[in-house]
């Protein structure tokens, strides 16, 4: 608690626990008293700075340079020694990627590998999306009771991410299975036995990826944010470097999978407890996109991200010393009242909901915000249409990986009566 020395910690400061119940339950909730009474508080519980009001999360964002993203990915439990040496026995050497990388390193590979992210090529994913959200939904349709992460959100984006990196066919499947295995514990806090096991999972699906930007290096004409990469770094190989091209093969799934899953489950599990709203987006499809925007704001699937102070300064007039790590509460900064009106309410015609602060801001904005809009979009899409009537099993008790930063219920069981499925009765 080096950072703390000198300067008092409050009782609710060092009560702050975010691996605890209330954080877990609902991380905006469990910093209220943080946003109205000491917006900046240095946690002797994980040895971080939290930040909790929208004006000063925005305000670390947008300068990622005294505010450096380097620890964005780090552990927040120490690695044991075994583990360690499980990832090594793999060659595993994932370092930086975009979202964790300094300037003047990032800004450079950002832009050459931006153009896949552009909506003009977006769109030409769509149709992709939306065929294989239906033939999820086909597998149930008629089932009259589904638990929707299991049988559609935690797949669906996985294969979509693998589509949009270009993955080829025939090892999408392999790589399903590894990501699949690789439970995100870079923001929990496993065991010594669970970290070994991780670390297995983690080192089979960094050579697997190896192996895959080895294949696609034959051939990089096709489609793909990978063949463009790898196209890319004919034009600038010291921007795009080979360690690079190996980690973002990896990362970019991890980056496009589990959040992308976690937004859709929180999304559909807030509509369906605000029963009308549901109603009205099956009336009205046209209010989908800003509806996308306030469950990303109200119930977004990033609660908390990381900085690195690099040098002494203030954040909303608290001194910080340079070395201080910072967990910045993006969750908590959706639901400060100085920027949203009435910030606790659930209100899809919100006119400033896309300020939230979920995909970031700034120089590392999430390049894959729009790819995850339109995959939102189009759950919702196909589930408001085809099963209108759709509802929450009731009494269901809805529970979450332990973690600082990735959020969504592990578990959201629906139930419908399939007699009065519209698209069959239309037949
Ligand atoms: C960065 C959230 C989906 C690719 C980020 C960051 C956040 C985030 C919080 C860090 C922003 C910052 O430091 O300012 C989310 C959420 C998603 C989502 C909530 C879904 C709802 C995706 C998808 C992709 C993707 C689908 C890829 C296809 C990336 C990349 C970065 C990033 C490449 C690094 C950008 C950089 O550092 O320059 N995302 N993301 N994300 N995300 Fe996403």
């Amino acid at each position: 608690a080096m950072a703390a020395a000198g300067c008092p910690v409050s009782a609710n400061a060092a009560a702050f626990d975010p691996f605890g119940e209330a954080y877990q339950a609902d991380p905006p909730e469990a910093v209220r008293w943080s946003r109205e009474e000491e917006p900046v508080f240095y946690s002797p519980e994980i040895g971080y700075w939290v930040v909790t009001r929208y004006d000063d999360v925005k305000a670390v964002f947008r300068d990622n340079v005294l505010f450096s993203p380097s620890i964005a990915l780090e552990k927040i439990t120490p690695v044991s020694e075994e583990a360690t040496a499980t990832l090594a026995k793999y060659g595993y050497a994932m370092n930086r990627t975009l979202v964790n990388e300094d300037e003047p390193e990032h800004m450079p590979r950002r832009r050459a590998l931006m153009e896949p992210f552009t909506p003009e090529h977006l769109a030409g994913h769509e149709p992709m999306v939306r065929k294989l959200t239906r033939e999820y939904v086909d597998r149930f349709v008629d089932a009259g009771k589904a638990d929707l992460v299991d049988e559609m959100l935690w797949e669906v984006p996985l294969t979509v991410a693998l589509h949009f990196l270009g993955v080829p066919e025939e090892d999408m499947e392999t790589l399903r299975r590894y990501s699949i295995a690789h439970t995100v514990n870079t923001w929990g806090r496993p065991s010594p036995e669970e970290q070994v096991a991780v670390a297995e999972a983690v080192g089979k699906f960094w050579q697997f990826a190896g192996t895959v930007v080895e294949k696609l290096r034959q051939d990089p004409s096709g489609p793909g944010w990978m063949p463009f990469s790898i196209r890319a770094q004919r034009e600038q190989p010291d921007v795009i470097t080979d360690s690079y091209l190996h980690s973002i093969m990896m990362a970019g799934i991890v980056a496009a999978h589990e959040t992308t899953a976690n937004a859709a489950a929180n999304a559909i599990k807030l509509l369906l407890e605000n029963r009308s709203v549901w109603e009205e987006l099956c009336a009205d499809p046209a209010l989908i996109p800003n509806a996308v925007e306030e469950c990303l704001r109200h119930s977004g699937s990033v609660a908390a991200w990381r900085r690195l102070v690099t040098a002494d300064t203030t954040i909303g007039g608290v001194p910080i010393p340079r070395g201080a790590k910072l967990l910045i509460v993006n969750s908590s900064a959706n639901r400060d009242e100085r920027h949203f009106d009435n910030a606790d309410a659930f209100d899809i015609r919100r006119e400033n909901a896309s300020d939230h602060l979920t995909f970031g801001y700034g120089s590392h904005q999430c390049m894959g915000k729009n790819l995850a809009r339109m995959e939102l979009q189009i759950f919702l899409e196909e589930l408001t249409t085809r099963l209108p009537h759709l509802e929450l099993v009731p009494d269901q008790e809805f529970t979450y990986l332990p973690n600082t930063s990735f959020r969504g219920p592990d578990h959201l069981w629906v139930q419908w009566d399939p007699s009065a499925n519209p698209e069959r009765s239309d037949r």
